[in-house]
């Protein structure tokens, strides 16, 4: 699949007759919140890890240099933490453009952990089968490549130790994220 997704996630979900939509926020959407939202509430979804395993050569790489970001792998006992928008329909204009290198919407169910329930809404995941997925490697590698990386929106190493932070006040623990943290800031720590 061509890793922009633009065009493709336009068709993927009707928003007739809706005016606002839950979307579950996991990686730079966390921290990086350049768009409107109604509300937001801390939430988790079942069934899926946080992995830097989708390549970045236009927000936090370049084509010679990808990066490494976020993306969710399908695993049954997992659970991963992030924070819901409820945003109106029109946000999803803005935030295909943002989330173009690979990810696509996908319906989820988010449980709210403030204890107020449940609710389906959207996420972006960007699928072992786009053109940008690097895919697992050792954390060590993973964290060399974070740290050599930089594209249009800044360092990689910021997107890592920027998620990190709001995971750790989100009162999440992410072993992979906090793992590469480590090895990120004590590069000799191998
Ligand atoms: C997300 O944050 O939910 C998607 C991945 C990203 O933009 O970093």
């Amino acid at each position: 699949m061509s890793a922009n997704t633009i065009e493709h996630n336009r068709s993927r979900q009707s928003f007739e007759g809706l005016s606002s939509v839950w979307l579950f926020g996991y990686g730079s959407l966390i921290y990086k919140v350049d768009f409107p939202f109604l509300e937001q509430r801390p939430a988790q979804i079942e069934g899926w890890a946080r992995r830097f395993w989708q390549g970045s050569h236009d927000h936090r790489g370049t084509a010679e240099a990808p990066g490494r970001v976020v993306t969710l792998i399908d695993q049954p006992d997992a659970r991963c933490r992030g924070i819901a928008y409820r945003v109106s329909p029109e946000v999803f204009q803005h935030l295909d453009v943002r989330e173009k290198n690979g990810y696509l919407r996908f319906t989820t169910t988010m449980t709210f952990t403030d204890g107020s329930g449940h609710a389906e809404g959207l996420v972006y995941i960007a699928t072992p089968d786009n053109d940008a997925f690097l895919g697992p490697a050792d954390e060590a590698d993973i964290a060399r490549q974070i740290a050599g990386a930089c594209g249009p929106s800044g360092p990689n190493a910021e997107y890592l130790l920027r998620l990190a932070e709001s995971l750790r006040d989100l009162g999440d623990h992410d072993s992979h994220v906090f793992a590469l943290e480590t090895l990120l800031r004590n590069p000799a720590v191998d």
